[in-house]
């Protein structure tokens, strides 16, 4: 057999080796057994000694030719080789549905508000905010609840010291004889809408409120109301009921009553606490539970705004929004709304 068809044989045989390596390791065997320091293309080379003077340089030409040739084969086989290495084992199946994200959901506290909110847009209200950091002054005196009167003790809450700030305004609004405080209610904000504008008014006032009260299922320090006032001519006792019944059907279901019991609230007279049945209150062992202080709008709070209290009538009331919230989805400890648990939210 003349050496270039020995050649011809040889990068065939080689070739046909590096198709069949399997991985990186058996592709770097086979290139030793061919194309390293003893391998077989090598002693070809070392063979071109041995021929005729003229035929060494087509030989030398073809051998080396055979030997380019193969080390490309080997460098497009070692790079199959390693994309094959990288690729996931089992192939990705491209037509599966992708992974969806869980929507996520409002907060059962945000729901109830904005049902709320949503009851009392529908018969005219507007919605009024007020600062959380109050003064004494509204939360309080303004709402003809003097210092010394026995309804503070119910409502105590966390003051905020004058004297310990120097860079923020606090510092230069609340003073001695007016000092700030958390608010207790969402009442100081029927003071500062009125302070603010001419009547009428029908505002309600979703918002945050703390009091100094240790937590269990039914207290927390900060938790939310919503006040509702309208101020107008000849507003009478008869308004409120109608809209506090309308706004309560549409909470907790068409079949529930309310009735108003005698209270005493100190910005208001006569006072009112609301309660309610339905099927909820029923299902919680009870016919009546009590839900809402309310009452008209008592004549020294007008004339604290500087409207004529001759002139104008009006009715307010407060209730807790997690109290609605808790009755609405049987929620029995107030907690469960603040500590974020995700197995408790997803409920909702
Ligand atoms: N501010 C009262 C409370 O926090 C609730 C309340 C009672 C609000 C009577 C009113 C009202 O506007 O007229 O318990």
């Amino acid at each position: 057999m003349s050496l270039i068809t020995e050649i011809e044989a040889m990068r065939l045989a080689a070739i046909n080796d590096f198709n069949n390596a399997a991985d990186v390791s058996s592709l770097e065997k086979s290139k030793s057994v061919w194309l390293g320091a003893n391998g077989k293309i090598t002693s070809l080379m070392k063979q071109l000694g041995s021929l005729p003077k003229e035929e060494r340089p087509s030989a030398g030409k073809a051998i080396n030719a055979i030997k380019n040739a193969l080390e490309s084969v080997l460098a497009e086989k070692r790079a199959e080789l390693e994309l094959k290495l990288s690729l996931p084992k089992n192939p990705t199946d491209f037509t599966l549905p992708g992974r969806r994200r869980r929507l996520g959901k409002l907060h059962p506290l945000i729901r109830t508000t904005d049902d709320i909110v949503r009851s009392f847009r529908k018969i005219g209200f507007a919605v009024a905010e007020g600062p959380e950091v109050e003064d004494d002054y509204h939360c309080f005196d303004a709402l003809n609840t003097p210092p010394d009167h026995p309804a503070r003790d119910t409502q105590d809450t966390f003051y905020i010291a004058a004297d310990n700030t120097n860079t923020s305004k606090i510092a230069t609004v609340g003073n001695a004889s007016n000092p700030l405080l958390l608010r207790t209610h969402t009442s100081p904000v029927q003071v500062r809408v009125m302070e603010k504008q001419k009547p009428p008014i029908r505002i309600i006032v979703p918002g945050r409120v703390y009091r100094r009260d240790n937590a269990d299922a039914t207290h927390n320090p900060t938790f939310h109301q919503v006040e509702g006032l309208y101020v107008d001519k000849n507003v009478t006792v008869g308004d409120l009921k109608g809209t506090v019944e309308f706004v309560f059907q549409e909470l907790m279901g068409p079949e529930t009553k309310i009735r108003f019991r005698p209270h005493y609230f100190s910005y208001t007279e006569p006072s009112f606490e609301i309660d309610f049945s339905s099927p909820l209150t029923r299902k919680m062992g009870k016919e009546w539970l009590e839900i809402a202080g309310c009452g008209m709008v008592h004549p020294q709070v007008f004339e604290n705004v500087g409207y004529n209290p001759e002139e104008w009538t009006g009715w307010a009331f407060g209730f807790g929004i997690e109290r609605i919230a808790m009755i609405r989805y049987g929620i029995n400890d107030i907690r469960l709304f603040y500590e974020n648990d995700i197995r408790f939210l997803r409920q909702f």
